[in-house]
């Protein structure tokens, strides 16, 4: 068997085309432009090509975007008077910090700063908690993403074995939340697999689904897999530079290897990463529509 693609660039463009027509009424029927900020701090080369796909992508869709850098030795003082400033910015309704933050920058500090009504992320404790009880709420917008992918694909997740590989705050943990809850894209019998995990292949080998976020290249290789698995791959890792210096990107999954027993399969690049940029605009149109009282 070999693997059916799962395109996260074809299905985040699909869901752009929706948002940009939302976003176009928003402004003609309610004179309401969305706007997001993004702040970086520091001058790591990958969240910083990040943030600048994160606003590129804003401004194609009509959404007002701001690109903050402060630099990497910026206090934390000077982050969270940013976050305050943002809290109190009427045309922005989503403020995004970018991780990781530089050691000396406290994080659960800053992501408690956040307006809850503007964390775009997810990340706030009031949205986490809202999201484990099944409330409306921001999604994180990798595990969000993710489930757009499954659902949109076609995938099964009711009472699906599905194998979660990471216990990150950003993607294991909420994406294993979200799959067992009671709704569209959930449903499933989820594991958590994670660095302590004894035998991890044979979790892995019973899974109807795997979600890879581990950050480890090709660590998932074909005899972890049975036969007809669908694969999640969540891992961006850079493994080496092209003669015009651009990343080699490898995701957590032998992709070759696996795509061969796999029913079906995320690419990496083109996968899960537009998803997540996607649903970041998504959450930022819900946050303009619930600031003007629209839902
Ligand atoms: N760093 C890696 N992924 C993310 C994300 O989804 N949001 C933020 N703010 N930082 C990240």
């Amino acid at each position: 068997m070999t693997a059916k693609i799962i395109s996260g660039t074809e299905t985040a463009k699909a869901i752009r085309e929706e948002l940009k027509i939302e976003i176009a009424e928003l402004q003609e029927k309610h004179n309401v432009v969305p706007g997001l900020v993004t702040i970086l701090v520091g001058e790591d080369p990958a969240s910083q090509s990040y943030v600048t796909a994160k606003n590129k992508t804003a401004h194609a869709l009509g959404i007002h975007s701001e690109q903050v850098t402060l630099a990497a030795d910026s206090s934390e003082q000077e982050l969270l008077n940013l976050i305050e400033k943002y809290n109190n910015d009427e045309k922005i309704h989503g403020i995004l910090v970018q991780l990781p933050l530089p050691k000396h920058i406290n994080e659960a500090k800053v992501l408690y700063a956040i307006n809850p009504d503007k964390d775009v992320d997810g990340f706030h404790p009031v949205n986490v908690g809202k999201m484990v009880l099944g409330e409306q709420c921001y999604l994180p917008c990798t595990p969000h993403g993710i489930l757009e992918l499954l659902t949109r694909s076609g995938v099964k997740t009711s009472g699906a074995e599905v194998v979660v590989i990471g216990r990150s705050n950003i993607v294991g943990k909420p994406i294993s939340n979200l799959m067992l809850q009671k709704r569209d894209g959930g449903n499933a019998t989820v594991t958590i697999c994670h660095t302590r995990t004894k035998d991890m292949a044979a979790h892995t080998r019973r899974a109807d689904i795997i979600i890879a976020a581990v950050g480890v290249p090709k660590m998932v290789t074909a005899d972890m897999v049975k036969d007809g698995v669908v694969i999640i791959d969540v891992g961006v890792n850079r493994i080496g530079k092209t003669a015009d210096g651009k990343a080699i990107l490898a995701g957590d999954v032998d992709f070759d290897a696996v795509k061969e027993k796999a029913a079906a399969i995320t690419p990496v690049p083109g996968g899960v990463g537009p998803m997540t940029i996607t649903m970041l605009m998504k959450n930022t149109v819900q946050a303009a529509k619930q600031a003007a009282g629209l839902i």
